[in-house]
């Protein structure tokens, strides 16, 4: 069964000098739930333009995007705002965090505008189960979750972004390069986490020029405006 159906998506910007320039022609995606997807392509093919159409974010193409069974093209924003949150979690390849709160509040938020019997203590658990994936030592762990990102490495931060995506379980999680601030055996965490969840049934999108990535799932090319199956 497909979570996504794209067809014929085409989208295009207006550049500085006032040229059109066609970034995404007439590609078409099929993904399959459950699957774990990874695509590929040089700096400024399209990547994070297309991944910010798959998570909603962005409605200027054209073409058909079915998610599950509704069409997503020529919805109204709160159509698109409630299908998003309930669905997708998104990992943003600058991480956007909010810089006036703490990590740990970051991370909590989604689950305060999810849950409506949201509860501070069982929230906070639920992090830190979390973060112990992705840091080795406890005490180091709630240092760091007490940080504001301002504060914060580039490589906290961006474990930080990628909490705050999955923490309320989102079938779909689209990944913009999570590994970019990361090195060896966190990335290798990262890596093995987003893999779990895909075991567990989640459908995990990455956009990432990382090889951590490229020797499991789906390995796709994006060039010239398209898609191809890479392998
Ligand atoms: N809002 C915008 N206005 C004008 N041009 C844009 C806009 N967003 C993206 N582009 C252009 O579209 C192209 C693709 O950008 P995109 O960010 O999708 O590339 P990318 O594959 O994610 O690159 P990278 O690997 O460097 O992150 C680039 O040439 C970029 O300049
Ligand atoms: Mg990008």
């Amino acid at each position: 069964m497909n979570i996504i159906s794209l067809n014929g998506i085409t989208r295009s910007f207006t550049s500085g000098l006032g040229e059109k320039v066609t970034v995404l022609n007439s590609l078409n995606l099929d993904i399959e739930a459950g699957s774990f997807n990874v695509i590929r392509g040089e700096s400024g093919s399209g990547k994070t333009t297309l991944l910010r159409i798959l998570g909603m974010l962005d409605s200027k193409f054209s073409g058909h995007y079915i998610f599950g069974n509704h069409p997503v093209q020529n919805q109204p924003d709160w159509v698109l705002d409630e299908l998003r949150s309930e669905n997708i979690g998104f990992i943003f390849q600058e991480g956007r965090l909010f810089n006036h709160m703490k990590l740990m509040k970051n991370i909590i938020l989604p689950l305060q505008l999810h849950e409506p019997m949201f509860n501070g203590r069982s929230a906070q658990k639920k992090i830190v189960d979390l973060a112990r994936h992705f840091f080795k030592d406890k005490a180091k762990m709630m240092k760091v979750l007490d940080l504001l990102p301002s504060s914060a490495s580039g490589g906290e931060k961006q474990r930080a972004s990628i909490m705050r995506a999955i923490i309320t379980r989102p079938c779909l999680i689209l990944a913009d390069e999570p590994t970019a601030s990361l090195n060896g055996e966190l990335k290798n965490s990262v890596v093995k986490h987003l893999h779990d969840l895909c075991i567990e049934g989640y459908t995990v999108i990455v956009v990432s020029h990382d090889s951590v990535f490229f020797s499991e799932g789906r390995q796709l090319e994006l060039d010239k405006g398209r898609l191809t199956d890479l392998l």
